[in-house]
């Protein structure tokens, strides 16, 4: 009878830690560490504020002065420490009339276009060369 008891113990204290392990909040940027592939490391959860998981710099118009026209205004884990490890990021794109963002890759990457204000023609080339246009409104 002791050694199922110990058995049993030893089972559960095993799934406690698992379920434990298994459960990630968040990874909020650490900027004191480098960046690596993977990100930032986790900052220490006893220094994690609410301030960490709010982002307010989209709230400004960018800089469209360029030869572009245009601007982007990322929140991704390098401005937006909460959204580090996530797999998300948002970034705010202003236009002039004319502006574009060149043709560039997100590899492996998606990609949701809200459009706020104005007209924007948007699209993409699949991996098969197959082009996808539209004019959003
Ligand atoms: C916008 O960018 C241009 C070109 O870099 C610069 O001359 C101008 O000062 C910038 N304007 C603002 C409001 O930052």
């Amino acid at each position: 009878m002791k050694i199922v008891l110990t058995i049993f113990l030893i089972i559960f204290s095993l799934v406690i830690t698992f379920s434990q392990a298994s459960v990630v909040d968040f990874c909020v940027a650490d900027y004191t560490a480098p960046n690596g592939p993977a990100g930032y490391s986790c900052k220490s959860p006893a220094k994690v504020t609410v301030d960490d998981f709010v982002y307010s710099g989209l709230g400004k118009v960018g800089n469209t002065s360029n030869i572009i026209k245009a601007a982007v205004t990322p929140a991704f884990d390098a401005q937006f420490a909460g959204v580090n490890g996530l797999g998300i990021s948002v970034a705010r794109l202003d236009f002039e009339p004319d502006g574009v963002v060149p043709l560039h890759t997100h590899p492996g990457a998606s990609e949701v276009i809200v459009v706020v204000q104005g007209t924007l023609c948007a699209g993409f080339v699949s991996s098969e060369n197959k082009v996808y246009i539209k004019t959003l409104r």
